[in-house]
């Protein structure tokens, strides 16, 4: 039986340890030694010159320290706010993304397909972000003025801050860094920028996520005319950068099917479908020599390249030939001729999709006036500042989506777009892809539209947009000439908030607290009292990496609530006085794992003997 650590994990302890197991000679009582290390990389002796090709700034080392560190906050559900909470599997979390990042770590390591984020984009004017800067009340105050519910700091980033770049690429360092773990390893991160920052993103993704997963840029023209204002040249274009965690896993899996892009495959074998590329392409390339030499003919005869170079080398060509991928026809003149053959069904029996192309089309994508209008639909109000069109990130749902129950995470989500454009796609093709949305508490301005209708912050509009646009896609179903069953289309989402852990001081450091400020009353009630079974829950199952979209069954056994996960995941007790009759209940369910209160036994041999009878079928663990 174990005691549950209820917060984060130390990142440094276990890069240490990895390290450790690679390299058991730098790591002595815990401590990497850095130059022994250096050393263990190179093949010759490492001098202490620093110098080398990377992007850094004021700042990086600490990013780095912030993400290793753990921290005991917790995400508290809250049921009112929610839409259908017992049933939906999407989650509206709103938070500092970093600190919520940091908690969906266990629960959604490797799960997330996509992510799209449409971050600040550093104009300064628009980045608003609350950090641990030490800056007196005053001038705070004198700043901005700005401040979420929780009084967090909130600050924007001026281009008169010394700092301007810097503090922008700390952000998102440290939300990339902890985000990545989150992908699964064949998921795809969409990140949208314009000109201000996306030499420094791109360069920075490199390195969070290596360069050679870069997948690609697509370039976004957003607007239809106007930006006549720009000093020099008009911007009107958005870029957005596509990285991968393993572009190896990507291969197959990136792009659209169309039946459009089906036609080209003319040719037919026992194989199926394939269209031919010719195997010579024109052009010496002196600097290709493994692409120039003779290749034998049915016949016999030699086919020469020149004045050409052949698409593969000649241990590729052996390859492919095997797999019966070349083909020779004569042509006209009775000259032999090589072409590739590309099937529908790749080798691995996985059908092709049509690669997506940089400049994205604005008559599919849509400009920024549709994300704005989409909105004003919705609320007969301009509520929200150039949201992205919803067939925006359709388009990109689309390219990477393959499984229809794949998870979607935004964590900078603003008037929720992701989570309409999953619930549109849902509606269309009956899928169950799953939405995570995360928002900063962020309050509206006291002049703009939105707070003199009443939301006073951006999470209020943004779970009212998922509302709204629920309602909407299944009115607008039940209106067209052939409705679909949207029964089971999920419109629903649990509305989690962050907040500090629901444990007292007293739990992480029992044997800390000083003579004087130990309360007996704490000892055995290390729970704040604020805070409800269900807060308790939702903290463990974080702290199990249980994911927090599972259902939840309560189930009263002799005056005793008992919590059931869905697959018998985990069952939860939070009571302090259970009966045996509950732990024979919970035998009989067997779960994976079982959790109860230290404090729920009066008599310490009924807890021995109820752990020791419920761990033969269960981990057991206690609060
Ligand atoms: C450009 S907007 C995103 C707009 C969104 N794509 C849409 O279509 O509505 C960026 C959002 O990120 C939010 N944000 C900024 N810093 C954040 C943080 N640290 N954690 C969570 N959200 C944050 C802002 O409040 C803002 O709503």
């Amino acid at each position: 039986m174990k005691k549950l650590d209820m917060k984060t994990t130390d990142k440094t302890i276990t890069n240490v340890e990895q390290i450790a197991q690679l390299f058991p000679n730098v790591v002595s009582e815990g401590k990497v030694d850095f130059d022994l290390l250096k050393q263990m990389l190179s093949d010759e002796i490492v001098e202490s010159d620093d110098e080398r090709y990377r992007l850094d700034w004021v700042g990086k080392k600490a990013s780095l320290l912030k993400v290793n560190t753990a921290i005991d906050k917790t995400l508290r559900p809250c049921k009112e706010e929610s839409v259908d909470f017992d049933n939906t599997e999407n989650l509206y979390i709103e938070g500092d993304n970093f600190e919520v990042l940091k908690l969906l770590q266990e629960s959604y390591l490797n799960k997330v397909k996509m992510i799209y984020i449409d971050p600040p984009y550093n104009t300064g004017k628009d980045f608003v972000y609350s950090d641990n800067f030490t800056q007196s009340k005053a001038d705070f105050e004198d700043e901005i003025g700005l401040r979420d519910e929780d009084d967090n700091k909130l600050f924007k980033n001026t281009d008169s801050n010394g700092r301007f770049h810097s503090d922008w690429l700390s952000m998102m360092y440290e939300r990339l860094l902890v985000s990545r773990d989150l992908l699964k390893d064949d998921g795809v991160i969409f990140i949208s920028i314009d000109d201000n920052e996306v030499h420094n993103l791109r360069k920075l993704c490199d390195e969070v996520f290596g360069e050679s997963n870069f997948v690609g840029a697509f370039i976004w023209k957003n607007k239809h005319g106007g930006g006549g204002d720009s000093p020099f040249i008009v911007a009107e274009n958005e870029n957005i950068l596509v990285f991968s965690k393993s572009i190896t896993k990507l291969e197959h899996f990136f792009g659209k099917y169309a039946p459009d892009y089906e036609k080209l495959f003319r040719y037919k074998d026992e194989r199926g479908k394939y269209y031919l590329d010719r195997l010579d392409k024109k052009g010496i390339d002196s600097n290709r020599p493994n692409l120039i030499y003779p290749i034998e003919c049915p016949d016999g005869t030699l086919k020469d390249i020149s004045p050409a170079i052949w698409r593969l080398s000649k241990e590729e060509l052996k390859r492919r030939k095997a797999l019966n991928n070349i083909e020779f026809k004569k042509d006209k003149n009775e000259d032999w001729q090589i072409y590739t053959k590309t099937y529908l069904y790749d080798e691995n029996g996985i059908k092709r999709k049509v690669k997506p192309r940089a400049i994205l089309k604005q008559e599919i994508v849509g400009f920024t006036q549709n994300g704005n209008k989409e909105v004003i639909k919705l609320f007969n109000k301009k509520l929200f500042d150039n949201p992205k069109p919803i067939s925006l990130i359709n388009y990109f749902l689309d390219i990477v989506l393959t499984d229809k129950n794949d998870l979607v995470l935004d964590f900078f989500s603003g008037s929720a777009t992701t989570a309409h454009a999953v619930m549109q796609l849902n509606s269309e093709d009956g899928g169950n892809r799953k939405h995570i949305m995360v928002q900063l508490p962020e309050l509206t301005d006291e002049k703009s539209e939105a707070y003199k209708t009443g939301y006073k912050s951006i999470p209020e509009i943004g779970k009212e947009r998922i509302r709204r646009a629920g309602k909407k896609i299944l009115e607008d179903n039940e209106a067209s000439k052939e409705p679909k069953d949207l029964s089971k289309l999920d419109i629903g989402f649990r509305v989690l908030k962050i907040d500090s852990s629901n444990m007292k001081d007293v739990y992480y450091h029992p044997n800390e607290l000083s003579q004087s400020l130990y309360k007996e009353e704490d000892a055995e009630n290390n729970i704040k009292e604020d805070r409800t079974e269900l807060d308790l829950l939702f903290q463990v199952m974080l702290d199990l990496g249980v994911e927090l979209s599972l259902k939840i069954n309560p189930k009263v056994v002799d005056g005793t609530t008992i919590y059931i996960l869905e697959n018998s995941e985990l069952v939860a007790c939070m009571s302090d006085d259970i009966s045996i009759e509950v732990i024979e209940e919970i035998k009989k369910i067997a779960p994976y794992q079982v959790v109860l209160k230290d404090s729920c036994f009066k008599e310490d041999k009924d807890k021995i003997n109820a752990v020791e009878s419920l761990s033969k079928v269960s981990t057991v663990s206690v609060i």
